[in-house]
């Protein structure tokens, strides 16, 4: 049997922020398949545990640990597995580690090798990665995703004042990815222009997503310059906006050390209770062409979510990323509490492909959307390109058209609908 694994082996790489983080290669007789790890900045506290050495190397930010359970504890058992049966080895691997949260062998760990599994089976197999990962999840509809691209970012991906994280364009008028990634790049060039001549060319730097990171501190002004230049460009017809307050970041307390009463927000340095936040939310909902919105509210502030969804969630999606994070029981209680209507799936706060698609699968059976998402720690690896398309999920997060961990996923974009020819179909989903 050529689809026996023969060996896996990991190794410490750096991601794109600079730090340490896992790659994983994995062997049958004929071939071989790396992959790399991504690693979040603004993370919740439900996510699966990223295991970190926290000693003298790397200012602690190692994963000699990780790599060595990888090495030494999970390559011994799954050598002889087949690596087409990704449930096997992803449930093989998640029941070695025994934990609710992948703490003993570190979520790190078992994603580098479920990774890696997933496509080296598609490689044994003759495919593309992507249509692999339709097998697995049992999807025939290969979409190639709407891009959800961060230009403007704040929060803890930028050093200036903005509390809200991420500002996306969503060029979801496009006929084709080629023709969307063609607009995004040149609303983003002309946001340059734009951010250029109102606050110099000093300006210009651009944070951990790709993203412009000018020293704004008003939520609302990025929004402007934005539709400035969408104006420039002449795409007013075909590009949408999103926006990811990864409001876990300003609950009681902003990253400037200003401090709010329990259960409250700090945006620009004033206090808000959720109440006046959804209002404020609201407000941007009326001026702007928005058309997602996520974490707008902290990771465990249900009610507040609830109350958001049941106001806007017909004319905006409501996307849980702190909130679900990539977990079937968060995801369960979200449906129950009609706390949200889109998944955001990163599959390193889970910890293994099989979750991450059962994760997809639920919230797409239950009637949400589901976009497919980077870290603000990517890596080269383009993986999520051909998960989003596999998974017919219809949208990506992948930061801006800007800086190769960026552009690697919608590169491999462009080469997938290549390939699929006129078979391709381009998401419609706003
Ligand atoms: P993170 O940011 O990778 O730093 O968590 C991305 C996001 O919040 O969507
Ligand atoms: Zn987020």
């Amino acid at each position: 049997m050529s689809s026996k694994i023969e060996g896996v082996r990991a190794r410490e790489v750096l991601d794109s922020r600079g730090n340490p983080t896992v790659e994983a290669e994995a062997w049958t007789k004929n071939s071989v398949a790396r992959a790399m790890v991504p690693s979040g900045a603004s993370t919740g506290v439900h996510e699966a545990l990223e295991l970190r050495d926290k000693d003298a190397r790397f200012m602690g930010k190692g994963v000699a640990k990780a790599v060595s359970n990888v090495n030494k504890t999970i390559a011994k058992k799954i050598v002889g597995m087949d690596c087409t049966e990704q449930d096997a080895v992803d449930g093989f691997m998640i029941e070695l580690d025994g934990t609710e949260n992948k703490s003993r062998l570190g979520a790190n760990a078992i994603l580098s090798v479920s990774m890696a599994v997933s496509r080296l089976a598609a490689i044994e197999e003759g495919v593309p990665l992507y249509r692999h990962i339709g097998r697995l999840s049992k999807n025939k509809k290969f979409l190639l995703p709407v891009p959800s691209m961060n230009v403007l970012n704040g929060g803890v991906h930028a050093g200036n004042k903005l509390d809200i994280q991420e500002y996306m364009i969503l060029p979801a008028g496009a006929k084709s990815f080629r023709e969307a990634l063609e607009i995004s790049a040149e609303v983003y060039q002309n946001l340059k222009t734009v951010i250029k001549e109102k606050y110099g060319k000093d300006a210009i730097n651009v944070g951990d997503e790709g993203g412009f990171a000018p020293p704004l501190s008003r939520p609302e002004e990025p929004l402007d310059l934005i539709m400035a230049a969408i104006e420039k460009a002449g795409h007013e017809k075909k590009v949408k906006l999103g926006v990811d307050a990864a409001a876990s970041e300003f609950f009681e307390q902003d990253k400037n050390g200003r401090k709010a009463a329990k259960g409250n927000y700090v945006l620009e340095g004033v206090e808000l209770t959720p109440g006046r936040l959804m209002e404020r939310y609201g407000q941007m909902l009326d001026s702007y062409p928005i058309v997602s919105l996520e974490d707008a509210f902290s990771q465990d502030d249900w009610p507040a979510w609830s109350s958001f969804t049941g106001r806007y969630g017909g004319r905006v999606q409501v996307v849980g990323d702190d909130l679900l994070v990539t977990n079937v029981k968060r995801i369960e209680k979200a449906l129950k509490e009609k706390a949200c209507n889109t998944l955001l799936l990163k599959i390193n706060q889970i910890g293994s492909i099989t979750e991450s698609i059962a994760a997809a699968r639920l919230s797409m059976e239950s009637g949400w959307n589901v976009m497919v998402s980077h870290r603000s720690g990517e890596t080269e690896d383009p993986y999520i390109a051909d998960l989003a398309v596999g998974l017919g999920a219809g949208e990506l997060k992948a930061g801006a058209p800007c800086r190769s961990e960026r552009t690697a996923k919608y590169n491999q974009l462009l080469r997938i609908e290549e390939e699929l020819g006129n078979k391709a179909v381009y998401a419609r989903m706003f």
